[in-house]
């Protein structure tokens, strides 16, 4: 069975183009009942521990250097099948090929700033979730 838990960020560019207030909307909107949220920046050594999984992918540099490159939204958001819920609501990983109405569509610019990440899996929702949120264990 699947869990009720999803990690999300909206990346740096979707936040310095304004649209951080809108997605939140969107994410309340879309059933996702937010558990825990925060303002913050990410370095470059944690972008990079964030997305050590994609180590040897040829755009991790370019990755890391983005979501080190301003402020980000991080969240823990909740709701029945969490994590297939909300990869299937923000759409595809390039906004190009998003849904018409997903976050992806309206708020992505390119593949790399495609306004919004979502946990891959109920394991590393709890793990991107307690990489922002010490106090997760008590939600
Ligand atoms: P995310 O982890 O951010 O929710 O995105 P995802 O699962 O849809 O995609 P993933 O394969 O995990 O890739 C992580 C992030 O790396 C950037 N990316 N750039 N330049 C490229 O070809 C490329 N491919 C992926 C994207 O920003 C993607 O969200
Ligand atoms: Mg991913």
């Amino acid at each position: 069975m699947s869990g009720n838990i999803t990690f999300t960020m909206i990346k740096p560019k979707a936040v310095a183009d304004g649209n951080m207030g809108n997605i939140i909307a969107k994410i309340t909107e879309g059933g996702f009942n937010i558990k825990a949220m925060k303002f913050t920046r990410l370095t470059k050594e944690q972008a990079e521990k964030f997305y050590a999984v994609h180590s040897a992918r040829p755009f991790f540099n370019g990755l890391v250097t983005f979501m080190s490159s301003g402020p980000i939204v991080a969240a823990i958001l909740e709701k029945e099948e969490a994590v297939q819920s909300y990869r299937n609501y923000i759409g595809a990983t390039n906004p190009a090929d998003a849904a018409a109405g997903s976050i992806r569509a309206l708020y992505g610019t390119s593949i790399e700033a495609n306004a919004v990440h979502g946990s891959d899996s109920d394991e590393n929702a709890i793990i991107e979730g307690a990489f922002f949120f010490s106090e997760f264990e008590r939600f």
